[in-house]
């Protein structure tokens, strides 16, 4: 998924791109993009301090180029950014404040930059199926079975997950542009989306300014 992440973001941001990596607890997608990208920079956003510490431990010497941000993307540094990721973070958040949270990162884009966004999102009405499929999965991949039944638990009883449908809706209603599936992988779903590439409506509908202002 780092690497799908890092191509897409590649095909259109600069040799000297700024990135935001939201929810960057952990360092996964950091470590990679700053090995594999030697001009970019980075902040990442993530509210826990613990996966912060866990991120500059995974970034080690890279630490150099990476600005670790403590909280939400609200008191994050306003940009302007040429590329923005949020890997494995959305379907923590529920709808309204996902949607927020998606207008905080549009904001902070470059007219075109491409956002790379991936989390669990489910069909309508077919939730337990993926995500009994999602618990079989881990535990063919060496999970042990009863870890991988209280995850699956976890998730079913936690998380607002979202379908397609209205993940990509949501895309939209953020204001981004050109919103395209580049992963679908059992429960979990990715797409690439852009900044808007034209000024918002609401920019291009605001009166012109008069001439001159009357001076009282
Ligand atoms: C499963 S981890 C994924 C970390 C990393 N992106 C990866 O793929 O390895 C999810 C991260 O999202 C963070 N998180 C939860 N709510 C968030 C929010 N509202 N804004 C940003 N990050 C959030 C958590 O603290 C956690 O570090």
């Amino acid at each position: 998924m780092q690497t799908m992440a890092r191509l897409l973001l590649a095909e259109r941001a600069p040799h000297d791109a700024r990135v935001l990596v939201l929810g960057a607890g952990g360092g996964l997608e950091l470590r990679m993009f700053a090995e594999r990208q030697p001009g970019w920079s980075f902040v990442g956003v993530d509210p826990s301090a613990a996966m912060l510490d866990l991120a500059r431990a995974t970034l080690g010497d890279l630490s150099a180029r990476v600005h670790l941000h403590h909280g939400l993307i609200d008191g994050a540094p306003q940009g302007p950014f040429d590329a923005a990721t949020c890997i494995l973070t959305l379907h923590f958040i529920e709808r309204a404040e996902r949607l927020r949270t998606l207008e905080q990162v549009r904001r902070r884009l470059r007219p075109g930059a491409p956002f790379v966004v991936a989390h669990f999102s489910i069909p309508q009405g077919e939730r337990d199926l993926w995500l009994s499929r999602y618990a079989a999965f881990a535990t063919a991949s060496g999970i042990a079975g009863a870890q991988a039944e209280t995850a699956r638990a976890g998730i079913a009883e936690r998380l607002p997950i979202l379908t397609p449908e209205e993940d990509e809706n949501l895309l939209r209603e953020a204001g981004f542009d050109g919103v395209g599936l580049f992963y679908a992988g059992f429960a979990f779903r990715g797409w690439v989306a852009l900044g808007l590439t034209s000024p918002a409506p609401y920019c291009a509908a605001r009166p012109a300014l008069p001439a001159r202002v009357p001076v009282a």
